[in-house]
């Protein structure tokens, strides 16, 4: 049976006040001295910037009362603000001639940041990917096979026409290196290299599978991180750690989610930290015995049970602290593990949600795996199964990994900047970015599963015998047991042959599989609150939102999902021919609204 992959919603902690109405402006203007400020203060104040900010603050923050807008805008300047806005934070001048240190570029998300760094920041000087390889020559295969030359990268193909290929190795070093080896598993000399030249590093590393072996787990999410914050702090000019997390580290599972740090003291529980925070400790946990007990059963296991039990044990250990599964359990010990070490280092803490495709760079609709939302809607679309077990009405927290890219460039280029910062700055939560859309522009189950409806109408998928799937509005079940029968009536209940009744069985356990390790989730009643990518945007300027933008607001949901998303999981995931995506009577590759009204108005006539 497969697993799945990456959360489909999240969890939180008890620790964390519900303060729906919390009052963010105060901090953003509270570094006066910083050398790194969001906006300068000085005597003079505009009041045509005034009150631009307070609208652009009202708009923004029209969900959330409780807001003091009007006495910190009152204390901006007009000088200083307007060249601030003009120039933005200087995201492209900051990456020209800096070198980075990227891991997991294999993999969806880091692919994505590459691409982008080298189309829009060619001035960078030089990017060492981590690559699990034997050799060299395996790595270089890897960069290229999995990353160079993957449909992703065909519109910087593109643009740098024949010097492409020159271009890209004067910019890209494939290093052989592996996480879950001391000091990376890097050659020595390299790694010393490395460590001499290095500006910035981006660990995107993961294992993503929801009930990971938790040996498995904890080496590559947990003490993986501990190896790479250990290798940045012997970089001699480092300038920022950038640690890829999870929004749903946290165990809180309603209400507005805030993006809070773990701070010190989780490593050890017994840290002598825990009692000046104590609603920041999650109560006994233990990192260092979690490691230890993973390590003994798996000594103690024959070789046979370890799968099953290291999964089991992953599972139940998450569970116990209040987290739905091993992935984000582990994810969450990476956090505080960093939190715990990294002393004077820069570091932010990047929490996206939940990742899907590509909203408009360098196309819209490129994805890479099967993530998330995609195998139950997959499996809807082509008309194994009805629905899900899912509440239809809480939010689910989807964004599109251009949007998480620029925010991260954006947050790279702010803090980057910044002088080192004391350890004591823990209390501080400017450093966690939560790249999210359930606060600022939720998307509501039921609305997804209609939009699914509504597309595979649109565009259906087509059986063996090129015949078009039918299928029916989603169903949503509340109740496990009503969904797997429903399922059983789905798949038939006829004598079949027994080569077809084991594929029927196989496939009931997959459904089963799904609606248990989604549940978590498909019922979570939380919002992550994206306040710190929010005042990120403010700071960029003009030319810098049509390049770098990240606005979640702004983004069309449905269009998004029925015109870009769907569409770019057939092609890229699926391998759909494109003409099989086409709809039946249609010629022009976008949907108007009033179509997809009139077809779903049909539909609920004649069902
Ligand atoms: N995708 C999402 O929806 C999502 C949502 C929230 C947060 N995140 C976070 O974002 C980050 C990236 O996620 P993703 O979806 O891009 O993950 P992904 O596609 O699964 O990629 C994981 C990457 O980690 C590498 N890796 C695994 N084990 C390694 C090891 N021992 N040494 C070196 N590299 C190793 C993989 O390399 P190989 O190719 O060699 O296996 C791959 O490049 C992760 O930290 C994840 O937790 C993702």
């Amino acid at each position: 049976m497969g697993t799945v992959s990456l959360n489909l919603f999240p969890i939180i902690s008890s620790r964390q006040r519900l303060d729906i109405n919390r009052v963010f402006s105060k901090r953003l203007f509270r570094h006066k001295t910083s050398t790194n400020k969001f906006f300068c203060i000085d005597d003079q104040i505009s009041k045509n910037f005034s009150s631009d900010l307070r609208r652009l603050s009202s708009a923004t923050n029209k969900k959330d009362s409780g807001i003091v807008l009007e006495k910190d805008s009152e204390s901006l300047t007009n000088g200083q603000l307007s060249s601030k806005m003009h120039e933005g934070l200087g995201i492209i001048d900051f990456f020209g001639g800096k070198k980075l240190l990227i891991t997991g570029a294999t993999g969806f998300l880091a692919k994505v940041l590459v691409e982008k760094i080298l189309r829009k920041m060619p001035e960078v000087d030089k990017m060492y990917l981590l690559i699990k390889a034997k050799d060299k020559e395996a790595a270089m295969e890897r960069l290229m096979k999995e990353i160079v030359n993957t449909k992703l990268f065909e519109c910087l193909r593109e643009k740098q026409g024949t010097f492409f290929k020159k271009f890209i190795l004067s910019k890209l070093v494939p290093v052989v290196g592996n996480m879950c080896e001391t000091n990376l598993g890097i050659e020595e000399d390299v790694a010393n290299r490395i460590a001499r030249e290095v500006d910035v590093i981006i660990n995107s590393v993961a294992t993503t599978t929801f009930d990971e072996r938790f040996d498995v787990a904890l080496d590559l999410n947990t003490v993986g991180a501990a190896r790479i914050l250990t290798f940045a702090k012997k970089c001699e000019k480092l300038k920022l750690y950038v640690h890829l997390s999870t929004a749903y580290v946290c165990r809180q599972s309603e209400g507005k989610i805030i993006g809070q740090s773990f701070g010190k003291g989780h490593y050890v529980a017994s840290s002598s930290d825990i009692f000046e925070e104590p609603h920041k400790h999650v109560h006994g946990l233990d990192i260092k015995a979690e490691i230890k007990l993973a390590s003994e059963m798996k000594k103690s296991l024959k070789e046979n049970e370890i799968d099953q039990k290291l999964k089991d044990l992953g599972m139940s250990r998450a569970q116990e602290y209040g987290w739905p599964n091993t992935y984000a359990f582990t994810k969450a010990m990476g956090e505080m593990v960093v939190e715990d070490i990294k002393g004077h280092l820069p570091v932010i803490i990047i929490r996206p949600s939940i990742i899907e495709s590509t909203l408009k760079e360098p196309f819209p609709g490129w994805i890479e795996g099967n993530r998330m939302i995609d195998p139950v809607m997959i499996l809807y679309g082509k008309g194994k199964i009805p629905g899900f077990y899912s509440d239809p009405n809480i939010a689910l927290d989807v964004i599109p990994v251009d949007i998480v890219v620029n925010s991260t460039l954006a947050a790279i280029a702010k803090h980057g900047r910044e002088e080192s910062k004391p350890e004591d700055s823990n209390s501080s939560d400017d450093h966690v970015y939560q790249i999210t859309s359930s606060v600022a522009n939720p998307l509501v189950c039921r609305e997804l599963s209609d939009m699914a409806y509504q597309h595979f109408s649109l565009f259906p998928c087509f059986d063996r015998m090129e015949n078009p799937i039918h299928i029916s509005t989603f169903m949503f079940f509340t109740s496990l047991e009503d969904f797997l029968s429903d399922m059983k009536n789905t798949n038939g209940n006829e004598k079949i042959s027994p080569r077809k009744e084991l594929i029927r069985r196989k496939s009931m356990e997959h459904f089963k599989y799904l609606a248990e390790i989604y549940q978590p989730y498909s019922f979570f009643d939380g919002r992550f609150d994206n306040k710190g990518v929010e005042k990120l945007m403010k700071c960029l300027s003009e030319k810098e939102r049509k390049e770098f933008g990240f606005d979640v607001s702004s983004i069309d949901w449905k269009d998004y999902i029925i015109r870009v998303h769907f569409p770019g999981i057939r092609k890229h995931v699926m391998k759909e021919r494109v003409s099989e995506i086409k709809p039946l009577q249609y010629n022009s590759c976008i949907i108007q609204n009033s179509q997809i009204h009139q077809l779903s108005a049909v539909k609920k006539q004649t069902s």
